[in-house]
């Protein structure tokens, strides 16, 4: 049945509205309530045997291509603060190309949809010769990624047909910030928190649903932008890998050139871009970040930005405050989960520019799906 389109027009589409979902199967059975506290804790099987020497690993590498990478990044400060222990990023073609340090103290987490990315499965030969620790994320059971790594999570998404990965990013971020929860493990100091991302978890699939209700509203406003040669996608902090994510979606599909920019860079060149033509995304919703996106909003309209903004539900006045930008409006969640519910707006973007503007939504130009080749 997953294979079929159903009733959709594209797979992309399909995979898109089923992610309320894919991110339920990839959690079932992995939040329990144990021992006698009834403490909420998380059950990763795969990682059983293993998890103690990643919390005793000097640093965790995450190592993966495009939308995995992106994936990886999303969760990256979530596993810095719960497990204590350091958080790099790789792009496995340049750990590879720069033969860069890796050590057997370090846990190496190759993260891959497909499971057998011919750039990942070289940069796990890479780490497997220089001792680490290998943990494969990927959607495939018996994939090379899964087969060759020391032990590993799936995400168990369900097929992902479309080039253009979309259910399989969010399902990625949940399973590593769960093994953010299962590396920091119960202690006192982390309790508190530990909870409200579990209850977050827990409640995400609802917000899912919810912010694909935006549907409607993001196909108009892809009708705003269908002839443009240009998207800019401003985000920071956890929401940094939503900007790429977005960017991503959008020239992957809707052959658009797009560019996800840390905010905090904006001063440092891009500002240089902005005028009233050129259409600006703005990921605004509420985190520690929120009053310096709030000033980034601020510059860019006092440069008479073309602004989307991004931001929590309720939030709009405060947002678009002095300036004439179009909101998206979206649910709000534990800030660390928070990626999950903003990149549906951005999918659901780059879905509506590609049918508009007429291109192969499912097999974009010169792309495929299992890149195999280096
Ligand atoms: C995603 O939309 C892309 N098609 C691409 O970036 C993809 O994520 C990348 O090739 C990695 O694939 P993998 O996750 O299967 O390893």
């Amino acid at each position: 049945e997953q294979i079929n389109k159903g009733k959709y027009e594209h797979y992309m589409q399909k995979e898109i509205h089923e992610q309320p979902e894919s991110v339920t199967t990839t959690m079932r059975g992995r939040l329990i309530r144990g021992g006698s506290s009834k403490a909420k804790t998380v059950l990763l099987g795969g990682l059983k045997y293993h998890l103690k020497t990643i919390r005793r690993s000097r640093r965790i590498v995450f190592i993966g291509c495009g939308t995995s990478c992106n994936a990886a990044l999303a969760a990256r400060s979530i596993v810095e603060e719960l497990s204590g222990i350091p958080v790099t990023m790789e792009i496995a073609s340049d750990l590879v190309d720069r033969q860069g340090p890796i050590y057997r103290e370090d846990t190496a987490v190759f993260v891959s949809q497909l499971g057998g990315t011919a750039d990942t499965l070289l940069a796990l030969e890479y780490a497997l010769e220089n001792g680490a620790l290998c943990v494969g994320i990927t959607n495939t059971v018996g994939s090379e990624i899964a087969r060759r790594t020391h032990c590993g999570v799936h995400i168990n998404a369900g097929c992902e047909i479309g080039v253009a990965s979309t259910k399989a990013y969010t399902s990625q971020i949940i399973v590593m910030a769960m093994l953010a929860l299962a590396i920091g493990g119960d202690t006192l100091s982390n309790q508190a928190r530990r909870e409200v991302i579990i209850d977050g978890l827990v409640d995400l699939p609802c917000k899912v649903k919810e912010v694909l209700k935006l549907d409607n509203e993001i196909k108009d406003l892809a009708k705003l932008l269908i002839a443009e040669q240009s998207l800019l996608v401003f985000g920071r902090g956890y929401n940094y890998a939503t900007a790429l994510e977005g960017a991503l979606k959008v020239k992957e599909v809707a052959l658009m050139h797009s560019e996800g920019i840390l905010a905090g860079e904006m001063k440092h060149g891009p500002l240089a871009l902005v005028d009233a033509n050129l259409p600006i995304a703005v990921i605004a919703t509420r985190d520690a970040c929120f009053s310096k996106q709030q000033s980034v909003i601020q510059q860019l309209n006092a440069r008479k930005g073309r602004l989307i903004v991004m931001c929590t539900k309720g939030d709009a006045a405060s947002v678009s405050v002095g300036g004439s930008c179009r909101v998206i409006e979206v649910p709000q969640v534990e800030d660390c989960l928070q990626p999950v519910v903003n990149v549906v707006p951005l999918q659901l973007l780059a879905y509506h520019l590609t049918v508009l503007r007429g291109h192969n939504v499912d097999q974009p130009r010169n792309l495929a799906k299992s890149v195999t080749t280096q």
